[in-house]
């Protein structure tokens, strides 16, 4: 868990608070380019909370984090773990969609780590209201803000890593790194992230 940027924002006492903040951060340059901002939904106090990297295009035309085919994906693994995705609160370390354009499509781009640093008072901002039991980390930009350090996503995968605040958190890869890979090992790839996701299961319960 890295240095707050700024304390915790006392105005910031609900979702719809952190929502109309995160509408108006220009902190980083992506505030400006994205339709929306897109913060977690779900559970308050659940057993887990699922942190990805942004919103995509879909998230960000919509409003709601995890419903593009990441987010498909996503949900097919949470049901093979017997996770129910309602009981858990799915969000992004980054609250902005961070796109270039090609002709007329809009093409993901990852964050920088100064964007990801940016961004990551109003993650702990969200922790903080949500009050999960355990954190997931989806991919190395989460697990970068949720630990304060880059994380090789690899050799960590199925692993609780704590956090100075005693919060755990299980590393595991981003669903999109799924959809991008090798389509010969894809079944095996679903298979492996959902033993990840069981290990969350496993330690936090239903
Ligand atoms: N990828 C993410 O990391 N988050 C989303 O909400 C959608 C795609």
């Amino acid at each position: 868990m890295p240095e707050r940027a700024r304390p915790p924002d006392p105005q910031i006492r609900t979702l719809a608070q952190l929502k109309a903040a995160t509408m108006a951060c220009r902190e980083c340059p992506i505030g400006e380019i994205a339709t929306q901002s897109v913060i977690g939904e779900g559970l308050l106090k659940p057993r887990l909370m699922l942190v990805g990297e942004q919103p995509g295009d879909q998230e960000d035309l919509q409003g709601h984090p995890f419903i593009g085919p990441a987010g498909k994906l996503l949900a097919r693994a949470l049901e093979a773990a017997q996770i129910p995705r309602e009981q858990t609160f799915v969000s992004n370390a980054v609250k902005h969609f961070k796109f270039e354009l090609r002709g007329k499509r809009r093409i993901h781009k990852s964050p920088t780590q100064r964007e990801i640093a940016a961004c990551h008072h109003w993650l702990e901002d969200e922790i903080a209201l949500v009050r999960p039991a355990g954190l997931v980390a989806l991919g190395a930009s989460a697990a970068r803000s949720l630990l304060g350090r880059a994380v090789p996503v690899l050799a960590n995968r199925g692993q609780w890593l704590p956090r100075p605040d005693g919060l755990e958190v299980l590393v595991t890869l981003h669903p999109s790194a799924l959809l991008r890979g090798d389509p010969e090992q894809r079944e095996p790839a679903f298979e492996a992230f959902v033993a990840d996701l069981r290990q969350a299961q496993r330690l936090f319960g239903r």
